[in-house]
């Protein structure tokens, strides 16, 4: 789609690895997860100008199946920061076309989560604007393993395993694989995100900490995206 205020064409589905919280709230003497709740208000005014502009899919990683291993007391300041997210989003999504849905695991959740990712999920499934995805303990290891003993559970049979049969075993079975994904901070690693899904995505990495992440530095990204030569290994 072409954006002609910004001319720029914007890819279908960008992915973000919303890092560097942490820094941004050390660099002002504040607690770590203050980083973390200024980087939920990003995330939230960025899914509405992404609906604005016009995007179709907007995936983020909130909270990755290591995310476990940090201190019980940040744990503790992300998940409240998940769950009132849920809450406060679907007043302030009230009035948007935005269509919300998690991938990761539900099963280690606290159930008021799980609860508050159904509800969400399904007040919102008729909208028919930006897609925006949470990963929430999401990792990619663990969505291919999972995807693999289903195929196993189910039976099917070697012959019938190809890429599309076994992508329709991922969490984001129903998700274009990412075009573009956006890793802010100044590290330059997937992380575990999305590592089946990201096999030809661009990345865009910048020093800018996710706290401070604008819609200005999307366009800034999609701008170096639309350069971009893209060959899925093949040739032009
Ligand atoms: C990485 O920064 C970020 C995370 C581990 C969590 C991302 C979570 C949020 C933006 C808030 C909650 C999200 C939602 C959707 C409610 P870091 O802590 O590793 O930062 P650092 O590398 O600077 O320490």
């Amino acid at each position: 789609m072409n954006d002609s205020k910004n001319s720029i064409t914007l890819p279908d589905h960008i992915a973000i690895i919303m890092d560097g919280n942490g820094r941004w709230a050390k660099k002002r003497g504040l607690p770590r997860s203050a980083g973390h709740r200024q980087g939920a208000n990003a995330i939230q005014n960025l899914a509405i100008e992404c609906d604005k502009l016009g995007l179709k899919y907007l995936t983020v990683y909130a909270f990755s199946t290591e995310n476990w291993t940090r201190p019980q007391k940040e744990i503790d300041s992300l998940m409240s920061l998940i769950r009132e997210f849920l809450e406060d989003t679907e007043k302030k999504f009230e009035k948007q076309n935005i269509r919300i849905r998690t991938i990761g695991r539900l099963d280690r959740l606290e159930s008021d989560i799980v609860e508050g990712i159904k509800r969400t999920v399904k007040n919102n499934a008729q909208k028919t604007g930006l897609t925006f995805t949470m990963a929430i303990d999401y990792g990619s290891r663990d969505e291919i393993i999972h995807a693999v003993k289903q195929i196993i559970k189910n039976g099917i049979k070697e012959e019938d395993i190809n890429e599309e049969l076994f992508n329709s075993y991922l969490y984001t079975h129903d998700l274009p694989y990412p075009d573009l994904i956006i890793r802010p901070s100044g590290e330059q690693r997937l992380s575990n995100f999305l590592l089946w899904q990201a096999s030809y995505s661009e990345l865009w990495y910048s020093n800018i900490l996710w706290p401070d992440f604008r819609i200005k530095h999307m366009i800034e990204a999609i701008k170096v995206y639309n350069k971009r030569e893209r060959r899925f290994g093949g040739i032009k």
